[in-house]
């Protein structure tokens, strides 16, 4: 039976792994072990996976910065898509949203990633022609003397 929970903390690098086979990995920065233990040392609750079995299934994270709502991460396992894990997914971070407040949930969605599209468009999300990301890599912090 599948079940949807935060992450723990010991399954962050079946998580890394995970997201190597089943998530969109172009056009973003790499997924690190650091990036992924900073999240979830931060805020717990924001990596929902699904686990079927004490296997991971499925991923989103639903950010909460305290003043928007952002979706990052959404991915099924190939062999488990068009079940509506998905879809579960994608409520469950609205519902951890709204218990915060949150009154307008965002995604990042590649233009090309049509696969995505079918899915965001279903649960009520559709691009904003009127605004662009703008984007800068920040260099690393200094290294304290
Ligand atoms: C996108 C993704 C998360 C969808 O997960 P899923 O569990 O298959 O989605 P669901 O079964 O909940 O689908 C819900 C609905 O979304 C739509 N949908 C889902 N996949 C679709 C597809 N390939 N084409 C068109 N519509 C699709 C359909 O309306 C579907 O309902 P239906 O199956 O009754 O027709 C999955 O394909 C995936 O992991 N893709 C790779 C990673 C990725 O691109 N993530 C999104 C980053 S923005």
């Amino acid at each position: 039976m599948m079940i949807l929970r935060a992450a723990r903390a010991a399954e962050l690098p079946a998580i890394l792994a995970f997201w190597q086979v089943a998530a969109e990995n172009d056009s973003r920065p790499a997924d690190t072990s650091a990036a992924i233990e900073a999240l979830h040392r931060r805020d717990p609750g924001a990596l929902i996976v699904a686990v079927d079995s004490d296997e991971i299934i499925g991923t989103v994270i639903a950010g909460w910065d305290g003043w928007r709502c952002h979706l990052y991460r959404l991915a099924v396992a190939p062999s488990r898509r068009r079940e509506g894990i998905g879809g579960r997914l994608i409520a469950a971070a609205e519902d951890r949203f709204r218990s915060f407040g949150g009154t307008r949930s965002d995604a990042m969605v590649l233009d090309a990633n049509q696969r995505a599209h079918g899915i965001w468009a279903a649960h009520g999300y559709s691009p904003q022609p009127e605004w662009s990301r703008w984007v800068k890599a920040l260099p690393a912090p200094e290294t304290p003397r």
